[in-house]
């Protein structure tokens, strides 16, 4: 089976837990960079990765690297790449692109001479005399130059990974699954400890949560563009499929919990999880954060507070953080997690946090507070 170069793009902060994810799933000589995470595979490895990955962004197959300052370059050596191999006589093939510190500056012209360039080498290896119908399977190419090194890729995934297929209802500030995903992992919860989002919104963190307390493959029930290619065999996607229905563990009992101020988001959560077939495994609560008080020893709170960042927000949040704080004073025992871009959370909050690490929720810096539990009593 041919061997390929992937690359698994990640978002700022989350490229090392990416590459865990990657090498978890037994892919070795993984290279980290900003914001992508590169290592070799085989067509198997495309879809396992894609299937799989519950922090990256998307899976994309490199085409080929090349240096060019001159458009003639850029369509020659665009040219020379086996194209044909990738993509069928009528696949559909459009072109992005994206330029940063190089001589070829103009995207769009970049764009579309990487287009012809396909075009005229689809042409001449598929014997097309005329156009290039391109209805057929969607194959996205990348031109991307960074100091005028050109990167080419394709897409494998399509709709980015963080759309699992479950979230039909949103609130206002909702995490990407993917970085919901990255707080569970950098816990060190099992499935079999108590779980709790207290500030749930549409329920992202919960429901990720029973995604891997089930080992169930976050993309299992969700399209990607590589099942539509030619040189993926059929083969390859039914053992990716059957891998993923074998390794999941719908006999983990769960004790997960997702609580939420506003009872329309409860009813979002809801809807969510179902969608997500977790319907029976997460209990939902309309609930205020304050009032929550534990019976159990040694849980997790996993959250995603307000930020107040907001006019007239700020004072409102910062009493939640208080009051939160004031709560978890007496329940020693128990790990909290809290992920906000309010930089005096440790001092509103009334404790320094055990360890404390930099995420990005889209453009906005966060920290995530991370509070370790006193050992439980046996
Ligand atoms: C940033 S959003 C959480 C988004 C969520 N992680 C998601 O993916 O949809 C914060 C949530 O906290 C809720 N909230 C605000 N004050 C609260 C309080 N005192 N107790 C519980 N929930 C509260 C809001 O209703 C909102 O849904």
């Amino acid at each position: 089976m041919a061997s390929f170069t992937l690359i698994a793009t990640a978002a700022m902060g989350l490229e090392s837990i990416v590459a865990r994810e990657v090498k978890a799933l037994g892919y070795e000589d993984v290279i980290v960079e900003n914001s992508r995470v590169i290592f070799k595979g085989d067509e198997n490895a495309i879809a396992r990765c894609n299937l799989w990955l519950r922090t990256a962004d998307r899976v994309k197959l490199l085409v080929g690297e090349f240096q060019a300052t001159t458009f003639d370059d850029l369509f020659e050596q665009t040219k020379a790449l086996p194209w044909h191999e990738f993509i069928a006589e009528d696949g559909a093939f459009p072109v992005s692109g994206k330029s940063v510190k190089s001589t070829l500056y103009s995207v769009p012209d970049c764009q579309a001479i990487v287009k012809k360039s396909i075009a005229e080498k689809l042409k001449q290896k598929h014997g097309v005399a005329s156009w290039l119908a391109e209805d057929g399977a969607l194959h996205k190419v990348e031109v991307a130059i960074l100091k005028d090194k050109v990167t080419l890729t394709l897409d494998t995934s399509g709709v980015g990974l963080h759309k699992r297929g479950y979230r039909l209802g949103q609130g206002d500030a909702p995490l990407k699954e993917t970085l919901a995903a990255a707080l569970v992992q950098l816990t060190n919860w099992h499935p079999d400890r108590p779980f709790y989002d207290l500030f749930c919104g549409s329920g992202t963190i919960p429901i990720e949560a029973a995604l891997i307390g089930q080992n169930i493959a976050p993309g299992f029930n969700r399209a990607f563009s590589f099942e539509e290619w030619n040189f993926i065999s059929q083969k390859t996607i039914e053992t990716a499929l059957e891998e993923a229905e074998d390794q999941a563990n719908y006999d983990q009992v769960l004790d997960i919990h997702g609580m939420d101020i506003d009872h329309r988001m409860i009813n979002i959560s809801k809807e969510n999880a179902t969608e997500a077939g977790l319907s029976d495994l997460i209990q939902w609560k309309q609930m205020q954060a304050t009032d929550f008080h534990p019976e159990q020893e040694g849980g997790y709170i996993v959250s995603n507070p307000p930020y107040g960042e907001r006019l007239g927000d700020k004072e409102q949040v910062e009493q939640i953080y208080r009051e939160f704080g004031q709560v978890m004073q007496h329940h020693p025992t128990w790990n909290v997690y809290v992920l906000t871009a309010n930089e005096q959370f440790e001092k509103i909050y009334g404790k320094k946090a055990s360890k404390k690490r930099k995420l990005f929720n889209g453009f906005i810096k966060a920290d995530y507070y991370q509070y370790f539990g006193r050992r439980p009593n046996k």
